[in-house]
């Protein structure tokens, strides 16, 4: 469900049919949710994006991460019809967002990063309008969610607070009970508070098998949340993959304590070492750690801790920038 109309004045001429299974089921030829390929749109002389592969099978939720300007939301503009592609294709739910909106926004809900609402109608009349743009709604969930993210309904749009008016949209598109969600930085404006309720009720979602498509900017909600993890970059997906998968990808860092000054050693290629105290030094480390655990050995450490990178940095290692705390292994 869009909470908007389409923007987008592109939308002209006769649309094309689109083949899509009867009861608005996917085909078996077709169970990805989302299924882009090559898919690109520029904006004059921007190229906003630029030949997205995406393949999302039904239950995943993917995290779509990327700085300011990098495409995301273009890239949700064009997975629900509300902007035409200038190349590739994509399938949402198995018929193209552009040629056949409707049967895609039937069995999907939006949340916008900003939310554009009616000012005029309360925040109860704008749920039930939204439910009824929609099609369906699970009232007794959505009063649920009402409760959860103690939200009050009584008052006019115009007079709700920002993360209130989030809140609107996170109530209509879970209390849908869609097959997909796609949620466009959703927790913009919530107090940590909600931020709790948001992740609890995305977990309900997947307990579900229902899909989320969760562009973000808060790494450690995507990190808490996530199946899979694509970064955009300057509108191309530059790493894709598990946490785990891509974490293999980044450094590790390891910290060895030794009982006396650390030891002049031989280090092997992909680690680097700096001192942190007098007898401390830390390693950053590309790939298996096991040659660095050899150069170590006999060397007199007396204390190890290593830990995986960090979804921030994995994030950061693809702006050739180190976070501010790289060389601290958790405690
Ligand atoms: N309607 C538009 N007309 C012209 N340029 C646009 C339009 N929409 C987006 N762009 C440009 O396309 C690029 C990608 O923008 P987009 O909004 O998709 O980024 P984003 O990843 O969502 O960023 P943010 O994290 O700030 O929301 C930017 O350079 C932006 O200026
Ligand atoms: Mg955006």
């Amino acid at each position: 469900m869009a909470a908007r109309l389409p923007e987008d004045a592109q939308r002209a001429g006769p649309r094309r049919p689109e083949p899509c299974a009867q009861d608005g089921g996917l085909t078996a030829a077709d169970d990805l949710v989302i299924h882009a390929e090559g898919l690109t749109k520029r904006y004059g002389p921007t190229l906003a994006l630029d030949g997205l592969d995406l393949a999302i099978p039904a239950g995943e939720v993917y995290g779509y991460l990327g700085p300011n300007g990098a495409g995301k939301t273009t890239t949700i503009r064009l997975l629900l019809g509300l902007h035409r592609a200038s190349a590739g294709s994509a399938r949402v739910l198995g018929v193209d967002p552009w040629a056949d909106p409707v049967a895609s926004h039937r069995r999907l809900a939006y949340v916008a990063g900003e939310p554009l609402l009616w000012p005029a109608l309360t925040g109860e009349e704008c749920l039930q309008f939204m439910a009824n743009l929609h099609g369906s709604v699970d009232g007794a969930y959505r009063s649920e969610l009402i409760e959860r993210f103690h939200f009050d309904p009584g008052k006019r749009v115009r007079d709700y607070s920002k993360g209130n008016r989030q809140k609107i949209q996170l109530i209509a598109a879970f209390g849908a009970r869609p097959d997909l969600l796609v949620l466009d930085e959703p927790t913009s404006g919530l107090d940590p508070l909600m931020e709790v309720a948001f992740r609890d009720t995305v977990g309900e979602a997947r307990g579900r098998g229902q899909t989320v498509f969760l562009s973000s900017h808060i790494l450690s909600e995507v990190e808490a949340l996530c199946d899979r993890v694509g970064i955009l970059r300057e509108g191309r997906l530059v790493e894709e993959g598990t946490l785990e998968e891509l974490r293999h990808l980044s450094r590790h860092y390891v910290e060895a304590t030794f009982s006396g000054p650390p030891p002049a050693l031989e280090l092997p290629p992909g680690v680097t070492a700096n001192p942190a105290g007098e007898t401390t030094l830390r390693f950053a480390v590309s790939g298996p750690i096991g040659s660095l655990l050899d150069a170590l050995a006999g060397a007199g450490v007396i204390a190890l801790t290593s830990r995986e990178p960090s979804l921030e940095e994995l994030f950061l290692a693809q702006y050739d920038r180190e976070p501010q705390d790289a060389g601290a292994p958790a405690r």
